[in-house]
């Protein structure tokens, strides 16, 4: 399976010019890496500006997020279609930032129904706050599986999901540090035995799951090799080219 790696934009950067810099420079190691699916996610503004740079297979474009309506009176906000049409493939649903600003687990569910159903594939991002050394932290990650993959049950779009397990300590210019490996593959497999309950083995064996928080070029490869993770999801670093142009590269030394 090729490796996942996507990069997080967030707020940044401030100028369509810079966008555009910092897109060509990391298509230009994308597109060499036969073996790594590479998914921009910048803000959505400037997704059309990426239209004149050639399509490749190894390059894909994401939403940060998007509205849970498909057209309306809704001030501000921007719907899956208008993504899709501005050449968006996946779109990242559940970050914590989002949920930090009132993503409820209704209007979740309500994001991720719309975006498959418009055509979107979802990445849907869960994870802790704190983790405990007692385990209770397994059960607010069941608890947002269950919430998230309810509906993808239902409708039966397991093959149009991807997991990025983040958790909300390691996220971030707060964070202190990133998780380590070893606790990533031990909640990796947590969330593998938990969508196998609800969805099967195949299934579960399937959806690729991701980590995010804090990986930079230094942890990066750790976590796809002890880890064993299907990819990653970059913030902070997605910003440096030449940073994770070292990624791609381990990515598609490992895949
Ligand atoms: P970070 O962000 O890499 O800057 O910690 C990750 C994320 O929010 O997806």
């Amino acid at each position: 399976m090729k490796k996942i790696i996507i990069a997080n934009w967030k707020l940044n950067p401030q100028t369509p010019r810079e966008a555009r810099m910092l897109f060509g420079a990391i298509k230009k190691t994308a597109d060499k890496q036969t073996k790594v699916k590479t998914i921009i996610c910048p803000p959505a503004i400037f997704l059309p500006l990426f239209d004149s740079f050639k399509k490749s297979s190894q390059l894909s474009l994401g939403g940060q997020d998007c509205f849970w309506e498909k057209e309306g009176a809704f001030t501000g906000q921007i719907s899956p279609t208008m993504f899709k049409y501005s050449g968006a493939e996946y779109v990242l649903i559940g970050h914590s930032e989002k949920r930090a600003l009132g993503d409820s687990r209704d209007i979740l569910r309500a994001k991720i129904k719309i975006a498959l159903e418009s055509g979107l594939k979802v990445i849907f991002c869960l994870g802790e706050s704190e983790r405990d050394a007692g385990g209770r932290y397994l059960d607010v990650l069941r608890q947002q599986l269950n919430d998230g993959l309810e509906m993808i049950k239902k409708k039966n779009y397991f093959d149009k999901i991807l997991i990025a397990y983040e958790p909300v300590w390691a996220i971030g210019q707060t964070a202190k540090t990133a998780d380590t490996p070893e606790d990533f593959l031990h909640n990796s497999l947590f969330i593998r035995k938990e969508i196998n309950a609800l969805a099967g083995k195949d299934r579960a064996m399937k959806i690729p799951i991701l980590y995010g928080g804090s990986v930079n070029k230094k942890n990066a490869s750790e976590f796809l090799s002890i880890g064993q993770a299907d990819g990653l999801l970059i913030g902070r670093e997605s910003l440096r080219p030449n940073n994770l142009a070292v990624i791609l590269n381990e990515a598609q030394a490992l895949a």
